[in-house]
C-alpha cells in the first residue's frame, strides 16, 4: 500500500484514527464548491453506507483549491461523517484539475480510485457500480459514459457546450484511434482505475481531461464502460473556461508527441515545411544577391537547417531538449550536413551500382535518410527525461 504524504503547502489531513484499510478511494477534485458540499457528502453516504462489521469501507478523498469556505465544509463535515474523510487542500493548485486528480490518485489508498466530480453532475450512486464492473470484468479502467448505451449528456447545457464536447471526443478518436479504441467517452471526468495499473509520476495532464491522459499514457489493458445520465450542476458554475479548450488541444499535441509513432510523423513534416525557407533563400541569393547557385545552394541549405532545428526544438523534441542547447545544436548541424555528403554516394550506388531509375532512387534515398535521420535525433540528440520507474502495485 502507498504510504500517505503530505504534499507541500497542503494542510494536515483528517482521518480516523483506527479506520480500517480503505476499500477504495473516492477522489474528488475540488475548486470553490461550497454549495454542493454538503449534498455531496448526503449521496455519496447513501449509495456507500458504511459496513458495521468492521471490514473495509471506502474513503473519501477531496483535493481542493478552493478560494471559498470548501475545505472548511469538508473539514467540518469529517468530524461526524460515516465515512472517512481526507481533504488535501493545495495552496499552489499546480495543474489545476488535472494536477489535482494527479495528486489525488498518488495519495489514494486501496485497490481502487473512482475519480468523480463535486458538482453532483456524476451521479454518486454510480461508485459502487464502477467498482463493482471493475472486479467482476476484471478491468482496470472502468469510464462512466455519457455515449455508451443507456446514457445521456442532457447535463451539458446549451449547443455550444454540446459541439465542443462532441467535437472535442472525435478530434481524440482521430488522433488515438488505438488508445480509446474501447472508451466511447474519453472526455468523461467519472472513472474507476486500478491503482496498480497507473502509475502517476508518469502523468502530465494538461487541464481537464485525465481520463484521456490517462488511458494513453498508461494504456490500461482491460477497459470496461458503464452507461450513466450526465446530470445538470447541483449549484454553482462550471470552471470551464475558452482558455480550458485550448489548453486542451495543446494537451492533444503534447500526447501525440509522447510515443515515437506520433514524434515520427511530426518529424517528417517539419522537414517537408524546410522546403520553403530553402527556396526562398535560394532565391534571394541567386537572383537578388547575384549569387552563384552552387554557394548559394548550400547556403540555402543552412538556412533550412537552422528553421527545421528551431521547429523541432519548439515543438517534437519540446520535452526532451536535455542535453546543453549547444550540443544540441552542434548535433543538429552535423546531422544535416552529414545527411547531404552521404546522400550523393547513396544515390551512385542505387542508381550506378542496381541500376535504379533516379526518381525511384531519389525517393528510396530520402525515405532512407529520413528514418536515418529521425532515429539519430531520438537516440542521441534528444533524450527522454527520466521518468521514474513504476513502483511496486498498490494492493
Ligand atoms: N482541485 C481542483 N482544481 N478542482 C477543480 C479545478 C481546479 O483547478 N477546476 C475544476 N475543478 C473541479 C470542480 O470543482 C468540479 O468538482 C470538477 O473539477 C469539474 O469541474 P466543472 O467546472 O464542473 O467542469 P465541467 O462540468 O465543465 O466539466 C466536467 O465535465 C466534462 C464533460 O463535459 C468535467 O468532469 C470534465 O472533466 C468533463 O470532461
Ligand atoms: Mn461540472
Amino acid at each position: 500500500m502507498r504510504s500517505p504524504r503530505t504534499s507541500e503547502g497542503a494542510s494536515p489531513m483528517l482521518e480516523p484514527a483506527s479506520a480500517p484499510p480503505p476499500d477504495f478511494t473516492v477522489l474528488i477534485p475540488t475548486y470553490n464548491e461550497q454549495e454542493n458540499v454538503a449534498e455531496l457528502l448526503r449521496r455519496l453516504v447513501a449509495a456507500l453506507s458504511p459496513r458495521h462489521d468492521g471490514g473495509p469501507v471506502p474513503r473519501l478523498l477531496f483535493v481542493d483549491d478552493s478560494t471559498d469556505l470548501t475545505p472548511v465544509l469538508l473539514r467540518e463535515a469529517a468530524a461526524d461523517c460515516p465515512l472517512p474523510i481526507t481533504v488535501l487542500h493545495r495552496e499552489t493548485p499546480e495543474g489545476g484539475l488535472g494536477g489535482a486528480v494527479v495528486a489525488g490518485l498518488r495519495e489514494a489508498t486501496g485497490a481502487w480510485a473512482v475519480v468523480m466530480d463535486a458538482d453532483l453532475q456524476h451521479p454518486p450512486a454510480l461508485v459502487p457500480e464502477l467498482v463493482a464492473a471493475g472486479r467482476s470484468g476484471q478491468a482496470d479502467l472502468v469510464v462512466a459514459s455519457r455515449y455508451a448505451q443507456g446514457g445521456s449528456r442532457q447535463g451539458l447545457s446549451g449547443a455550444y457546450r454540446l459541439v465542443v464536447s462532441g467535437a472535442s471526443t472525435l478530434l481524440a478518436k482521430l488522433l488515438f484511434p488505438r488508445e480509446l479504441h474501447r472508451i466511447s467517452d474519453p472526455m468523461s471526468g467519472f472513472f474507476a482505475v486500478r491503482l496498480a495499473a497507473v502509475e502517476p509520476m508518469a502523468l502530465r495532464p494538461l487541464g481537464y481531461k485525465i481520463l484521456m491522459e490517462l488511458a494513453v499514457r498508461s494504456r490500461p489493458r482491460r477497459v470496461a464502460e458503464v452507461p450513466y445520465r450526465f446530470g445538470e450542476r447541483f449549484a454553482g458554475e462550471s470552471k470551464s473556461t475558452v482558455r480550458e479548450g485550448l489548453r486542451f488541444l495543446r494537451h492533444l499535441a503534447m500526447l501525440r508527441l509522447s510515443t515515437p509513432g506520433g514524434r515520427a510523423i511530426a518529424f517528417a513534416l517539419v522537414g517537408l515545411s524546410g522546403v520553403l525557407p530553402n527556396l526562398g533563400l535560394l532565391r534571394l541569393l541567386t537572383s537578388g544577391a547575384g549569387m552563384h547557385y552552387l554557394p548559394a545552394e548550400v547556403l540555402a541549405n543552412q538556412g533550412a537547417l537552422l528553421w527545421n532545428f528551431a521547429l523541432l526544438e519548439l515543438t517534437v523534441f519540446r520535452d526532451r531538449r536535455t542535453r546543453h542547447w549547444a550540443s544540441r545544436a552542434g548535433r543538429f548541424w552535423l546531422l544535416g550536413n552529414a545527411d547531404l555528403l552521404l546522400r550523393v554516394p547513396l544515390l551512385a550506388l542505387l542508381v550506378g551500382g542496381l541500376g535504379m531509375g533516379v526518381l525511384w532512387a531519389t525517393a528510396l534515398s530520402l525515405v532512407v535518410s529520413f528514418a536515418v535521420r529521425f532515429l539519430i535525433a531520438e537516440r542521441s540528440i534528444y533524450l527522454p527525461q527520466r521518468v521514474p520507474t513504476p513502483t511496486s502495485a498498490t494492493t
